[in-house]
């Protein structure tokens, strides 16, 4: 019988919506709570959505213990106006909801972070994710697992230019981008959502483990990568 719940955030997003939707119909998840700042329009008797405000978010999770924590907030440094806001939501956010719900006796946070995510890139994007990533690290989960897409393909109503360049280029570079490049293919948001819940259940469920973006075309047989704190 299914005893655990899971907490997302991030859930009317573009993978986060898919998320919801795979969480939804996962047999091993008796509950699901959806932390929303904005309308999210799937019911189901599984589903409870919690509307916050997300700069005052104890409030809201008063009460919230879920076993497993799925992250899919993000923003981008156009949306949010400055690398300052950006980082507000992809660092600052994502750790501060970690906090909270290991707090609150969370067990396992799984986080979309990105391709290339290192703290010590150059490029500002990667270098905030890969500080989100090492922050996570010391919050002191027993099981953390990171995963890092590529570019991601899928419908949404606003434009983001990179994205539809990778949806056009999509055949051609499905061809050209082939074993160890395999990993910059564009990578559809749906399978990198149904990847996250997936992993959710697999062994070994502790330490921390990074995905990277070719392993979720082919999670058969993948491989896993396990980092020390
Ligand atoms: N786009 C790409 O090609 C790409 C590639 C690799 C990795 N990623 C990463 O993948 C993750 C998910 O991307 P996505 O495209 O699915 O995201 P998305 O469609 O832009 O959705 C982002 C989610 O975060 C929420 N959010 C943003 N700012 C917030 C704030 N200040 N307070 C509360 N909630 C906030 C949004 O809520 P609202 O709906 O209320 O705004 C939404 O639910 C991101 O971390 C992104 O960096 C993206």
């Amino acid at each position: 019988m299914a005893t655990k719940k899971a907490l997302i955030v991030g859930a009317t997003g573009l993978i986060g919506g898919y998320c919801l939707q795979a969480l939804l119909k996962d047999p091993a998840y008796a509950g699901v709570i959806a932390l929303v700042r904005s309308p999210q329009p799937t019911t189901h008797l599984k589903l409870k959505t919690v509307y916050a405000r997300f700069d005052n978010l104890e409030p809201a999770l008063a009460g919230i213990e879920v076993h497993d924590v799925f992250c899919c907030l993000g923003t981008t440094i156009k949306k949010a106006g400055s690398q300052q806001a950006f980082r507000e939501v992809d660092f600052t956010l994502v750790l501060t909801i970690a906090e909270l719900m290991r707090k609150k006796g969370a067990i396992q946070f799984l986080v979309i972070s990105s391709m290339g995510a290192d703290k010590n890139a150059k490029v500002f994007y990667s270098r905030v994710k890969g500080e989100m990533e090492t922050a996570l690290k010391h919050v002191g989960y027993p099981c953390l697992r990171i995963i890092r897409p590529s570019l991601l393909l899928g419908s949404r109503k606003e434009f983001r230019l990179g994205e539809k360049v990778g949806t056009l280029l999509t055949p051609v570079l499905q061809l050209l981008l082939r074993g160890p490049l395999g990993k910059y293919q564009p990578v559809q948001a749906e399978a990198v959502a149904r990847f996250m819940v997936m992993v959710a259940h697999q062994e070994p469920s502790s330490g921390v483990h990074v995905y990277e973006s070719d392993m979720i075309c082919r999670p058969k047989g993948m491989k896993r990568q396990k980092d020390q704190k």
